[in-house]
């Protein structure tokens, strides 16, 4: 049986976290592959919100394995908040929660030298999250990292001075106040807590639930265009939000996924600094943000929003080699006079069809207008107007697609083709 990986095409919070639930019955197993508590992913179920940050999506289905992936960085405390505020609300966590030895630990020093970084940069900052992700990908790349396992070996507590004395010793250099035991203490509650969750080699076990022919659903975080490799860098995440994620993150071969789906919005939104080309900074941009909700799941920030931006969602889908597109929150833009798509940049007089390597706010977006179109529920027609703007997307895209959600419920999301 298949991987399906399933990412965001666009700056994160394109609806995953619902598409991952509603698909979730489908499959054995959800492995979240990247990312950490940075992401904020949103499930509605029967007028009960869920935000989930490390704990995959798929946790909400009996019977299915939840997977944290050696790619995923964990901040412990705030795993351990998520699990209790689960179980107070009678999910299963214990049972279907499975940590990777493999996954690096986020430590708060990790969270503080996030904050010094942003602070230092001024108005050049990234607008991260603040969870710690940068310095955790940095030290797990620089070799310096602490991982989940290491909490079960003698030498732990070894470990863990050396990294944190290199840590404090550097933000107290840089005037930056942090009380080390305090933090510590708060730490080794968290994953003392943890060791009553199941910590395994979580590749060990997909390489089995493949064997057994299970259908594995790999959960991204973020989005492609906040790829490390992809994004406009710097403004980006630490880590591949691409397909290419999934196999790293995970341990799994390219050759065991069959189906990539793509997620994004029938419009664009991004948190935090950086290239955004079809960005709406004014009372249309506005509306949109009311009518769609679009305030972080994580920091609670006001989303940056814009018109679908074509030449960057048909590179994401080149990257990704998407074979299922799934198009959210149709409903957001139902009941506008208009809605337009950009389908070219204007760079130095000339049109370029991909995201630049370097816009330098050069870049004028051309668009194509289109009417807009009425309401409508799961069990409705699609209104013509919408599906002509479906059609033309899929034309840009030269590929169909499979489901277009209507609302944040489970329910609410309609497959089109098979
Ligand atoms: P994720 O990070 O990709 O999982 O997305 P987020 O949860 O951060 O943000 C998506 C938001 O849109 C959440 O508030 C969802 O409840 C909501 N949502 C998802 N799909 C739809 C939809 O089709 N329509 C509307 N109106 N909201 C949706
Ligand atoms: P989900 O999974 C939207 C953005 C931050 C910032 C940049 C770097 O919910 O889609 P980081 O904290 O990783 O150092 O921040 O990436 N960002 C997200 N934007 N959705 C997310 O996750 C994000 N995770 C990080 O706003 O611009
Ligand atoms: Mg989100």
């Amino acid at each position: 049986m298949p991987v399906s990986v399933l990412l965001g095409l666009q700056w994160g919070d394109e609806g995953k976290g619902k598409v991952v639930d509603v698909l979730g019955d489908r499959v054995d197993v959800v492995a979240r592959f990247q990312g950490g508590p940075n992401a904020g992913h949103t499930i509605i179920i029967g007028g009960q919100k869920y935000v989930l940050h490390q704990i995959p999506s798929g946790i909400f289905r009996p019977g299915v394995r939840n997977i944290i992936g050696n790619g995923v960085v964990i901040n412990p405390a705030v795993l351990l908040q998520e699990i209790r505020g689960l179980e107070a609300k009678g999910v299963d966590v214990r049972s279907h929660l499975y940590i990777s030895t493999r996954c690096h630990l986020i430590l708060p020093s990790h969270v503080h030298l996030d904050k010094l970084s942003e602070q230092r940069k001024g108005q050049a900052k990234i607008g991260s999250t603040l969870r710690g992700i940068g310095p955790t990908y940095r030290d797990k790349y620089g070799r310096e990292g602490l991982r989940m396992g290491d909490v079960l070996t003698p030498r732990f507590a070894e470990k863990l001075d050396t990294l944190q004395t290199a840590h404090y010793e550097y933000l107290h250099a840089l005037g930056y106040a942090a009380d080390r035991a305090a933090d510590t203490q708060a730490f080794l509650e968290a994953l003392e807590a943890l060791k009553a969750y199941t910590i395994t080699d979580t590749e060990v076990l997909l390489h089995k639930a493949l064997a057994q022919q299970q259908h594995i659903l790999a959960e991204g975080a973020q989005g492609t265009l906040l790829d490390v490799e992809f994004g406009a860098y710097p403004f980006v995440t630490s880590s591949n939000t691409t397909a290419g994620g999934a196999c790293t993150g995970l341990g799994i071969p390219p050759s065991a996924i069959t189906q990539v789906y793509g997620v994004f919005k029938a419009y664009c939104t991004r948190v935090g600094s950086g290239p955004f080309p079809t960005e709406l900074d004014n009372a249309q941009g506005e509306a949109i943000r009311q009518a769609g909700g679009e305030f972080g799941a994580t920091t609670g920030r006001p989303r940056r929003t814009g018109w679908l931006d074509l030449p960057a969602l048909k590179y994401a889908c080149s990257l990704n080699g998407v074979t299922h597109l799934v198009m959210t929150k149709a409903d957001v833009l139902a009941g506008m006079d208009h809605v337009e798509v950009c389908v070219g940049y204007e760079l130095n007089g000339r049109v370029q069809d991909y995201p630049p390597f370097d816009s330098e706010g050069a870049l004028k977006p051309v668009y194509r207008s289109f009417p807009g179109w009425p309401g409508f529920g799961p069990d409705d027609a699609l209104p013509v107007s919408f599906r002509q703007y479906l059609d033309f997307i899929e034309a840009e895209l030269g590929q169909a697609i499979t489901f277009v959600s209507m609302g944040p419920d489970r329910k609410e999301m309609v497959q089109l083709v098979a």
